[in-house]
């Protein structure tokens, strides 16, 4: 029998029916597009438009982010130098510093969601953003950051947390700005730990290679086993252990899936007429969850001045 929705009206309806108790949703850099943040791996995106050439690193580094550009966020480079992925992520750091993002559409019927029927119990964010957090109506304890945050910093080597604000001066001074290669220092120079002394202060995001935060696999546990809808937005599926809730979730959980192009399919997302339990909103997640938010009736709830 099929229980997942075959439009956006079926899917209001799933909301809201009495059955559908519990909502979980995961997201990835896609949600965040529609803000000025450009995802990883679409054209464009962060991987995309890496330029190694400009980066301060050895010759070996530089021929492992051509070869594969994700190097720059893994432990391996990071422990060996530093610069890499702080020359990277400067425009991101500071960004973050300056509030020069907004929540989007897609964030924001995350927290109507919350607001209207009480029924959201967690969003897994792949994100770094903090874009979930400026959604104030939903509890912080809903939203789990499975792969840290950019707005804070700390010592990767001993864990030593560092003022943000005295963290992106020294991103700002000492760490030089690879897409603008005249505005800032010709050099980078490292930014020490206050406690060991190591070059291994950054935001507290988690690297390729690093432990998540224990948060996820514990709310995974408590969530995923009676969870009725999943939605799955605005991420290509292809990093694990975040990807894993797809599969997890029990065979009665409806998975919707929001994305401009089919993902996850190696994950047993059926993207079959045949499919029972899956439904695939294709779009822009922006066009989407505002149709969806038209659906529920809920547009008037939305704010536009909150919109990026
Ligand atoms: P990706 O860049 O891998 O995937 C983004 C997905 O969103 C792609 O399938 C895009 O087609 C889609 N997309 C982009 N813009 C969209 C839009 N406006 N509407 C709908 N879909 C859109 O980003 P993530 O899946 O988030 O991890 O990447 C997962 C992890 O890989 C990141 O958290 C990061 C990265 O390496 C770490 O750095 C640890």
């Amino acid at each position: 029998m099929r229980v997942a929705p075959v439009d956006i009206a079926g899917l209001a309806k799933l909301i809201l029916s009495p059955e559908c108790k519990s909502i979980a949703v995961l997201t990835g850099a896609g949600v965040s597009v529609a803000s000025g943040i450009p995802d990883f791996r679409s054209p464009g995106g962060m991987y995309d438009t890496l330029c190694p050439d400009l980066i301060t690193a050895t010759p070996a580094q530089r021929n492992a982010m051509k070869h594969e550009p994700m190097a720059v966020v893994t432990w391996e480079m990071f422990e060996q130098n530093s610069f890499p992925y702080m020359e990277v992520r400067r425009p991101f750091i500071l960004g973050t510093k300056n509030h020069q993002w907004k929540a989007t559409i897609a964030h924001r019927f995350f927290e109507l969601l919350h607001v209207k029927t009480n029924k959201l119990t967690r969003i897994f964010t792949q994100n770094i953003d903090g874009l979930d957090h400026q959604c104030k109506k939903i509890p912080t304890e809903k939203i789990v950051n499975v792969h840290g945050s950019i707005s804070s910093a700390s010592c990767e080597g001993c864990g030593t947390k560092m003022d943000f604000v005295k963290f992106c001066e020294a991103v700002e001074t000492n760490i030089k700005d690879i897409y603008n290669p005249e505005s800032g220092p010709k050099e980078s120079t490292p930014i020490l730990c206050g406690n060991c002394k190591k070059p291994l202060v950054k935001p507290t995001t988690v690297l390729f290679g690093r432990s998540l935060p224990s948060q996820f696999f514990e709310r995974v546990q408590e969530d995923l086993p009676n969870l009725d809808l999943l939605i799955v937005a605005g991420t290509s599926l292809v990093v694990s252990p975040a990807n894993s809730l797809c599969y997890s979730v029990p065979q009665s959980t409806v998975r919707v899936i929001v994305n401009q192009e089919p993902v996850g399919e190696e994950l047993g997302i059926d993207y079959s007429p045949e499919s029972t339990h899956d439904f695939f909103a294709q779009g822009k997640c922006d066009d989407v969850f505002l149709e969806l938010i038209i659906a529920l009736g809920w547009l008037d709830d939305l704010n536009v001045k909150d919109l990026p």
